[in-house]
């Protein structure tokens, strides 16, 4: 499989975003991309491939259920949107090549594009806004490999479209566990996305802070935010035997989504201070106050 590397003018540039299979978008390949292939001598493309490897070595059903269990107690910290998005920029990602800008740029380069060619949707614009707001959890204790990169779930085999293939798995106690080694695992034939146990991080973190803090997003938000790191389900096409009829109304939101998350280059920075007050109302509006994390 081939490797690619995306330009990212992000500060706080997360492996999955370094890193994913070749991709062709709206009938183009995506020239944003450069080739991202293994190589051992280079200490930043070595740097993602550790990641992913501890990654997938280590997250398996057991670690799941334990990350949940400790986290879905939202009793970590209180702490409003608009605050979280400020801590989040103190994040320091050891994977990341490029300091140039703050991850708060990203964030709002995201919610700005979302915005010009959704005018009318503003809560498409807040998720865009928020849609990292998960990586706080890197804060808290929890190392980056169970915060940032690419999720599938747990449960099942491996996805033959997520990063690094087989052999990142080759340490994982699950990969030799008949209950959870074949093609359904633990799921029954089109169980549905809902019913997947995906790996822990920061969709899945954020989405459960959502609900549980009671925002008034549409649905389609909320998921946009639970599966945007679930490349090998939408770019990768895996996990079609395990997918409901439903499932492909959320694979198209995930991707419009998706667009303006990773094929963005910016063309300029926004004038944060300026857009600040906008994006105030809407958290106002869909997420208000301090919330429970
Ligand atoms: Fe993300
Ligand atoms: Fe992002």
């Amino acid at each position: 499989m081939k490797f690619v590397i995306q330009d990212s003018p992000v500060s706080m540039v997360d492996p999955s975003l370094l890193l994913r299979p070749e991709k062709v978008y709206d009938g183009k390949p995506v020239d944003a991309f450069r080739d991202y292939s293994v190589d051992e001598s280079d200490p930043i493309k070595e740097r993602v491939r550790r990641t992913y490897y501890e990654m997938h070595t280590k997250m398996n059903v057991d670690f799941v259920r334990g990350r949940m269990a400790d986290w879905l107690k939202f009793n970590h910290f209180k702490m409003s949107i608009k605050d979280a998005l400020i801590k989040l920029n103190e994040l320091v990602d050891e994977s990341d090549p490029d300091t140039d800008l703050p991850n708060i740029v990203h964030a709002f380069q995201t919610a700005e594009r979302i915005r010009e060619d959704h005018p009318d949707d503003d809560w498409f614009h807040l998720i865009g806004l928020i849609h990292d707001l998960g990586k706080v959890m890197a804060f808290y204790g929890e190392p980056q490999w169970c915060v940032v990169g690419d999720t599938f779930p747990v449960g099942c085999k491996w996805g033959q479209a997520i990063v690094y293939g087989d052999d990142s798995f080759k340490d994982n106690p699950d990969t030799y566990n008949p209950k959870y080694n074949t093609e359904y695992g633990m799921y029954k034939p089109n169980c549905g996305l809902e019913n997947l146990l995906m790996s822990w991080g920061h969709d899945e973190y954020l989405y459960r802070v959502l609900v549980h803090n009671k925002s008034k997003f549409p649905k389609k938000g909320l998921f946009m935010i639970k599966y945007h790191s679930f490349y090998p389900w939408h770019a990768g096409g895996d996990y079609k035997h395990l997918l409901k009829e439903g499932d492909e109304e959320i694979l198209k939101n995930v991707l419009e989504f998706n667009k303006y998350d990773l094929y963005t280059k910016s063309a300029g920075v926004p004038d944060i201070e300026a857009l600040w007050p906008y994006y105030e109302k809407l958290i106002e509006k869909y997420i208000p106050g301090e919330l429970e994390w």
